[in-house]
């Protein structure tokens, strides 16, 4: 098991962490961000969407549960990006509804799930998670440490 991590100092920082990271996914990842309330997860999403030219805006999903986006990968093919915020749900049932566990499996797509604390055991065998901590004086700094189980992540940290 490999472990690795990336220091942010604000936000540009964690989206730069975000487009960096985007290019180790491979259609059908997932990728389980965990983090307390403004660590900087929906941030870190913006770039990795960022990396694969997605023109929506991108948002939080807290109210919507589950956005969708397009964008393109490194061979020019069109990929499907869904953004899913779980922490208004409550139970298993909740999950079923919004069609969680087919988007899991959907695999085509790369998604990307905050709070999946609230997922149960529907999340895949194979995962990725990246989590967000706050650490140091600071208020803007972070800490993002990344694990896969079979594959290392080491990103560049550009600090102006
Ligand atoms: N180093 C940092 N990385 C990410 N966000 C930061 C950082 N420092 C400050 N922030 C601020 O924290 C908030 C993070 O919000 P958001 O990405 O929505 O968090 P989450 O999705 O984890 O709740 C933003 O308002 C952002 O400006
Ligand atoms: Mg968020």
């Amino acid at each position: 098991m490999e472990s690795d991590c990336y220091h942010s100092r604000n936000e540009i920082e964690t989206h730069s962490a975000g487009k960096q990271f985007a290019e180790l996914l491979d259609k059908g990842d997932v990728v389980a961000l965990f983090g307390d309330l403004g660590a900087g997860k929906t941030e870190f999403v913006k770039g990795v969407c960022d990396y694969f030219g997605v023109e929506d805006i991108v948002s939080s999903p807290t109210f919507t549960i589950m956005n969708q986006y397009f964008g393109t990968d490194s061979d020019g093919v069109e990929i499907t990006i869904y953004h899913v915020d779980l922490y208004r749900i409550n139970s298993i049932k909740e999950l079923e509804e919004i069609g969680f566990d087919e988007c899991m499996f959907s695999h085509n797509a790369i998604k990307l799930v905050e709070w999946p604390e609230k997922a149960g055991d529907m999340l895949p065998k194979v995962y990725w998670t990246v989590t967000i901590s706050f650490e140091g004086e600071g208020e803007n700094e972070r800490k993002i440490d990344f694990n896969h189980p079979e594959k290392t992540v080491k990103l560049v940290e550009i600090h102006d």
